[in-house]
């Protein structure tokens, strides 16, 4: 029977995270008999042995609260930084678990997170997994907690530009978080009527962007809203982006892995760039004037939707009965109705990318929205 749970919280904060510790938590203590501690800052915490005691008074208050109370970090257990050094300190971590007496460790995270646990895992280590992000990528789940408070952040900023779009005669381009994946935008876009919505998956030609536009200036609308991921890219910047990641996987010396890693981080910078290259273009194209806005890290700010909070909370109450059952090495999974487990195997490395046919995607071309291509 387990007794003693470990949990941290990796990767990007996301709204939610403090209602599944205190799911985890509440739930454990009360109905398990469990004790738990948090380990601050994510693996950094498990790999320095940074410990928060998790009872019932560190636990209140804590549901509607933004952030995560442990803080969070991108550290990796295998390549962390310690000192001026990368180090792998995946046996530190092993030793604080040990130390700990854990019989479980929950990982709260998104992709990276599902990778770092899974490594755990396989060293022996009782892992269980929650997903978490506001991209919603995580592959073999439906749905991530935090992506449905940053959606709705994301449509009010869309409802709230339309005016200003409307009363100037302007392009307004908004730029939402989501680098490979573009739920957030997509569904965000949609909800708040956006006129152009462009996501990762589908390279755009900005010439269609801009026919769009004018297409609406015709019909007497001097005014429009284009929604844009991140990682959304021009057909020609896909082109060239794919061209490097082929590079790097087939490249023979390090030095030419290097060379094409070295050119694949400038490309992943230039994408607020890009953003701002977009509204130029579409100023000459369109003899419009367009103003950009970046929301940026606001959509991850702030108290989490109810969906959240219930999703969040579903799950770690749903972990803590798998540790009861001594289930391990997976993540939990919302499957239509239900919480399912799935092994970690079976997660990491299947990001969830919206597939070309999905219904949002035709929901928004049926209603006139253009998807840039
Ligand atoms: O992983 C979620 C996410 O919000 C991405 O959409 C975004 O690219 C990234 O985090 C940025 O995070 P940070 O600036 O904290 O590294």
């Amino acid at each position: 029977m387990a007794k003693f749970i470990g949990i941290l919280t990796a990767g990007g904060d996301s709204p939610g995270l403090n209602a599944a510790i205190r799911a985890v938590g509440k739930s454990a203590i009360g109905s398990y008999g469990m004790q738990v501690i948090g380990f601050r800052d994510g693996f950094r915490g498990l790999m320095a042995d940074r410990i928060i005691r998790l009872d019932e008074t560190t636990l209140s208050g804590i549901l509607t609260v933004g952030g995560t109370m442990l803080g969070t970090s991108r550290d990796k257990p295998n390549k962390m930084w310690v000192g001026d050094k990368i180090l792998d300190m995946t046996e530190a971590m092993i030793d604080t678990y040990h130390k700990h007496h854990l019989d479980a460790l929950v990982c709260l995270g998104g992709g990276g997170t599902q990778k770092n646990a899974l490594r755990l895992a396989q060293k022996g280590l009782n892992v269980i997994t929650l997903p978490k992000t506001i991209d919603n990528d995580v592959g073999m789940t439906d749905m991530t907690f935090g992506f449905d408070t940053a959606m709705s952040i994301a449509t009010e900023a869309i409802d709230r530009l339309h005016s200003t779009a409307h009363s100037h005669h302007r392009i307004v381009i908004v730029g939402l978080m989501g680098h490979n994946a573009g739920w957030l935008a997509l569904g965000a876009g949609i909800a708040g009527g956006a006129n152009v919505i462009l996501i990762p998956e589908i390279p755009y030609d900005i010439n269609v962007v801009a026919d769009a536009v004018r297409q609406r200036s015709r019909a007497g609308k001097n005014f429009s809203i284009v929604a844009i991921a991140e990682g959304a890219r021009s057909q020609e910047d896909t082109e060239q982006w794919q061209t490097s990641l082929k590079a790097k996987a087939t490249a023979e010396t390090k030095k030419q892995k290097k060379q094409a890693k070295v050119i694949l981080d400038e490309l992943g910078e230039q994408l607020t760039d890009n953003t701002i290259r977009l509204s130029r273009e579409l100023e000459q194209l369109t003899g419009l004037e367009s103003r950009v806005t970046i929301l940026g890290h606001l959509q991850r700010g702030g108290t989490p939707s109810a969906a959240d909070r219930l999703l969040a909370t579903r799950l770690g109450t749903a972990c803590t009965s798998m540790i009861n059952d001594g289930v391990f090495g997976v993540m939990l999974a919302v499957q239509g109705e239900r919480i399912v487990p799935v092994p970690l195997e079976e997660v990491v490395g299947k990001r969830k990318l919206i597939p070309l046919h999905h219904s949002w995607v035709e929901t928004a071309r049926l209603v006139g929205i253009s998807l840039g291509a």
